[in-house]
């Protein structure tokens, strides 16, 4: 475990004052870890070359499959994994240099759990500003309390708090310095529907007031919905790294899906040129690119063709699709993969179970 940090300029309350703020909230370059192997274990190359600015102020998203190298990073830049190579820049302070402002600076919310179940909220937090050195008259504590929805929690044994609750306060307790940059890995993982929305409008409202956010997650729509920019990683190389926009801008592909009123035995030719998939006897799908727009033209080769349409279904490129594209091949065996492929999946039957 690393020294307790100390609360510094880096950390407390250096997040509102637009002057001498770093332009990037991390900053990492080179950056490798490879884990030695243990016995007959083999060794883990879990971080490659990694390359990543994440600009000051942004909700980013840190996304990849199991394995990937998403902890390891957030640890390294957290301390509490120590790097192999590389330089890790965090608030503008070099993890190697000035290592306790850095810690300072960035306030984390593990994956795992890790909360000792004979205190209760208040006191958690109290002992974790203590550890940061925050001064009782800057202590924020019921006021985080309440604003992660555990103020009625405050004095009850963390053992008697949910999963969700938990995970709660494991936010709070990354928050009690008022770090400038908040790191969140997998923080809504257990967490049910109501509290993960709750929890998400709180990380914006933070993000709205200046933190930067860097989160990891596997429900790609809440990257999706949440993230202004967004990384993909995978065997510790980051493989994609833009605005969330761009990235969806890149994958330049629509569906469209037509309900037929009677059943196709075949696919006609008139609409042979335009490639559709045959989806069950009445369904027909159609990819094309966004840029080319064709659907005119295959509405008019449908109706060419005397068949008539009972409705109509189209469907954007998502981020999921983007994640599955750079992913695919070399990881099919991977958890996520197989998650999404499966849910594409179900996806896919609701939307014909629903049409039929
Ligand atoms: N303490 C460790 N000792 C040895 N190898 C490790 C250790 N921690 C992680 N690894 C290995 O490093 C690689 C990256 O792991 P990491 O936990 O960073 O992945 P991740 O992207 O966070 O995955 P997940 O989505 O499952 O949380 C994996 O191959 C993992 O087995
Ligand atoms: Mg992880």
């Amino acid at each position: 475990m690393p020294d307790s940090p100390e609360a510094s300029e880096a950390g407390a309350g250096a997040s509102n004052d637009g002057s001498h703020l770093p332009e990037n909230a991390v900053e990492v370059k080179g950056l490798n870890k490879i884990y030695r192997a243990l016995g007959k274990g083999e060794a883990a190359h879990a971080l490659v070359d990694v390359d990543l600015s994440i600009p000051r102020g942004s909700l980013f998203g840190l996304l990849g499959p199991n394995g990937a190298g998403k902890s390891t990073l957030i640890n390294i830049l957290a301390g509490l994994v120590n790097k192999t190579s590389g330089k890790a820049i965090v608030w503008g302070c070099d993890i190697d240099e000035n290592p306790r402002q850095a810690r300072a600076a960035i306030g984390v919310v593990p994956q795992e759990l890790n909360i000792d179940p004979f205190f209760t909220p208040r006191e958690l937090l109290e002992l974790q500003a203590g550890l940061y050195g925050v001064p009782p008259r800057e202590r924020r504590t019921d006021e985080i309390l309440a604003a992660l929805g555990l103020g009625d929690k405050a004095h009850s044994y963390a053992r008697t708090l949910s999963g969700g609750m938990r995970r709660r306060l494991m936010v709070a307790k990354a928050m009690v310095h008022n770090p400038p940059v908040l790191v969140l890995d997998e923080p809504t993982a257990g967490v049910d529907i109501e509290l993960r929305l709750q929890l998400w409008a709180h990380v914006e409202e933070l993000n709205n007031r200046g933190t930067t956010v860097l989160l990891t997650t596997h429900y790609l729509e809440e990257a999706e919905e949440l993230c202004d920019r967004i990384a993909i990683i995978n065997h510790g190389k980051v493989i994609a790294y833009d605005t969330k926009r761009a990235l969806l801008r890149r994958l330049d592909s629509k569906e469209l899906t037509l309900l037929l009123s009677q059943d196709l035995p075949e696919i006609p030719e008139a609409l042979a040129r335009f490639g559709p998939e045959m989806m069950g006897g009445r369904c027909l799908r159609f990819q094309y690119r966004s840029s080319d727009s064709p659907v005119s033209e295959i509405l008019a080769a449908v109706s060419g063709a005397g068949l008539s349409v009972a409705d109509i279904f189209t469907e954007e490129a998502d981020l999921e699709d983007i994640f599955l594209q750079l992913t695919h091949g070399a990881h099919d065996d991977t958890i996520d993969a197989k998650i999404l492929r499966e849910a594409r999946i179900r996806r896919d039957r609701r939307r014909y179970a629903d049409a039929e």
